[in-house]
């Protein structure tokens, strides 16, 4: 499969390897500069004048314990829709996150049955090959009424982010093949413009297994697939008139590009997220800085404004903005991972990554 070409096209292999001298250039460990030179346009000055009164504004709104983690990083410990609601419409930029897919697995039964290691929704799987495998969510005994609960607190997510959007306001929200269709369904009839998918390729060891109890019996069979993949969602709130009009307006309604003549990709290639970073933030949904930073990145067209994640568990969306250099609110309602954040913002942040996938 032949995906990207620039200094040569990068083929992805049947194992998903990249195979190509130009993947370096994908690498992230690119900041942009946010700080608008004197010599840009009015407009553009404007535009960071009333993001910087904004930003004082909404890093303070509520009463909840926060944590002001850099001038650029506020991370508010808090049900995301009594935080939202008291935001002022049109005041956030952009949203990168990554929601509990499910809804149920961080619910309080569950969640408390992760933290002993004793199942519910958790399936703690045994090692493999040396390896011990991270507990994954079994959505595939979700309830109909749990999958009608899905789609109904997705779509007050939906709503309530659609108003405190900026007009062209994109949002980021990672999914899983199993339960993707309902929640992006859900963004949709919120009112949101779907504008794809980015399809991270990620070789994990979800799926893949025997019949349980019966492997020897069925050697050849396969309850479900392994999964390769993981769709993030890419939405827009709708705006009036051009792209250019609305960027003038409210730094808004595109994808920062990664260079000059390379746009934004809506294929990454990103391994599971490796050693390091699970000691500095042991959360069980921790994303990778290596992807984070590449899609936090795209979320900021002009590199003006602000960015917010609801569902900011250990601050993967906080630390990766604050490497590029973009202001961002984070906001979860769970207290421990308020508190794993103020250790683990400082070095996820500074992380240097290699060029490994
Ligand atoms: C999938 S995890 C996000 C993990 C994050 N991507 C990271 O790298 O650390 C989802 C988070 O949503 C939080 N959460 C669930 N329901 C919430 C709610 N109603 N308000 C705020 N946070 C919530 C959970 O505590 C959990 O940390």
């Amino acid at each position: 499969m032949f995906l990207f070409d620039k200094t040569g096209t990068i083929e992805i292999t049947e194992s998903g390897t990249i195979m190509s001298e130009a993947a370096p250039l994908l690498f992230p460990n690119r900041p942009v500069s946010t700080r608008t030179p004197a010599s840009a346009p009015v407009w553009m000055q404007e535009l960071e004048e009333r993001t910087e009164m904004a930003w004082t504004k909404v890093r303070s709104i509520g009463t909840q314990p926060r944590h002001h983690l850099s001038e650029r990083a506020t991370y508010v410990c808090t049900d995301v829709f009594k935080w939202v609601a008291d935001l002022p419409a049109n005041s956030i930029h952009a949203v990168v996150t990554d929601p509990p897919y499910g809804v149920i697995e961080y619910d309080e039964k569950n969640h408390a049955k992760l933290r002993k290691g004793r199942g519910g929704v958790w399936r703690i799987p045994p090692a493999f090959d040396g390896a011990n495998r991270r507990p994954v969510p079994r959505f595939t005994v979700l309830s109909k009424q749990e999958i009608l609960n899905l789609h109904g607190f997705f779509s007050s997510v939906a709503y309530a982010l659609l108003r405190v959007l900026v007009p062209g306001g994109h949002v980021f929200v990672a999914s899983n093949p199993l339960v993707s269709t309902m929640t992006f369904h859900a963004f949709m009839e919120s009112g949101f413009e779907k504008r794809g998918e980015v399809i991270r390729l990620v070789q994990t060891l979800r799926g893949g297994d025997r019949p349980k109890g019966a492997e020897d019996d069925f050697t050849d069979v396969t309850v479900m697939p392994r999964s390769c993949w993981e769709p993030w969602g890419i939405f827009r709130k709708p705006f009036e008139g051009t792209v250019a009009e609305n960027l003038r307006t409210w730094g808004a309604g595109g994808l920062s590009r990664i260079s000059g003549d390379e746009p934004f990709k809506d294929v990454i290639q990103c391994s599971p997220t490796r050693g390091t970073e699970k000691q500095i933030a042991p959360h069980p949904s921790l994303k990778p800085q290596r992807f984070m930073r590449q899609v936090v990145r795209a979320a900021l067209p002009l590199g003006i404004g602000i960015l917010y994640d609801p569902f900011a568990g250990s601050g993967s969306t906080l630390a990766a903005a604050e490497f590029i250099g973009y202001k961002c609110l984070g906001t979860d309602s769970d207290k421990q991972y308020f508190q794993m954040v103020k250790r683990a913002f400082d070095p996820l942040s500074s992380l240097k990554l290699t060029s490994q996938k």
